[in-house]
């Protein structure tokens, strides 16, 4: 495995394949990355893992300075899951001019749930992957593939939509959120956890079932769901953020006969002392 710090060298190594398989990560790496890395290696002929903690899309007030820097355990992790090439830029090296030009999320998908809570996230997370793309795939010639995971539900849609949009030569591969035993969606932000709240955490994912269990058992009054939903779990000393079920297909509110199964996701987002945790259900 090759771990390659400027866009030149990518670009030089890159000329030798036809068709990569890229997943994008700022780092800090646990089993839920690697899924999606024994993912891409199937997909491709080449396989690239990024790591760029992406000051793009951190808020002032958010953890970008803390998000863990974790490289050569990161790299000893990629190589074992069968990685073939590291692209992890300095900031310098990706943005070497400030990057005042950037690609917006339509805002009826980019502005609502993360996007409320995160103004400009979804802003900042566009383009660091469209940069990326350009990084990784410039020299492919045949098919190119990126591997993002449902974890970050709302952000593969972003770049599906992205991807359309700009009618990117790219395949976009949604992989299955990989979780601990107890339910917890693996993050990189449960480092952050105390014991005690590392296990309070699998509350989210459990209020997402509970949400889900009301609307299968018929009940379609969504609103007042979600606050109940939302006070249970503010109840136990948690800041919800939000907890709704949506349509798969944009995520807005489904209306009365958009009530299929197999149609729905509930989404949630919530912050357990100072760690904000999302996680999503597909129903
Ligand atoms: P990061 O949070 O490092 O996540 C990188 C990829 O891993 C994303 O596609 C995310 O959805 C996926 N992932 C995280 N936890 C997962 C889990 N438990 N199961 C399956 N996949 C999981 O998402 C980002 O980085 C950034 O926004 C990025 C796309 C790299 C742009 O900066």
């Amino acid at each position: 495995m090759q771990v390659i710090h400027t866009l030149a060298e990518l670009r030089q190594q890159l000329a030798r394949f036809d068709s990569p398989a890229f997943v994008p990560t700022m780092g800090n790496l646990h089993d839920g990355h690697l899924a999606l890395v024994r993912h891409a290696r199937q997909l491709g002929d080449v396989t690239v893992a990024s790591i760029f903690v992406n000051r793009l899309q951190f808020l002032p007030h958010e953890d970008f300075d803390s998000y863990p820097r974790t490289l050569e355990a990161d790299c000893a992790k990629l190589e074992a899951a069968g990685c073939d090439i590291v692209f992890a830029p300095s900031e310098k090296e990706l943005y070497p001019q400030p990057q005042t030009f950037k690609v917006h999320a339509p805002a009826a998908l980019g502005d609502i749930l993360e996007g409320h809570f995160r103004p400009g996230f979804f802003t900042g997370v566009s383009t660091v992957v469209m940069k990326l793309f350009q990084c990784v795939f410039s020299e492919a010639k045949g098919q190119r593939h990126a591997v993002f995971g449902k974890k970050d539900y709302q952000q593969l849609m972003v770049i599906r939509q992205l991807v359309q949009q700009f009618a990117l030569p790219v395949t976009v591969h949604g992989v299955d959120t990989e979780r601990a035993a107890s339910g917890l969606a693996l993050s990189s932000r449960n480092g952050y956890l105390s014991e005690a709240e590392r296990s309070e955490a699998t509350q989210l994912s459990l209020a997402l079932k509970s949400l889900i269990a009301a609307v299968l058992g018929g009940e379609h009054n969504l609103a007042p769901l979600e606050q109940q939903a939302m006070q249970a779990l503010a109840a136990r000393g948690w800041q919800p953020d939000y907890l709704t079920v949506r349509r798969r297909v944009d995520l807005q509110v489904p209306q009365g006969h958009e009530f299929q199964p197999g149609e729905l996701v509930a989404l949630g987002a919530a912050r357990l002392g100072s760690t904000r945790l999302i996680d999503n259900l597909e129903f």
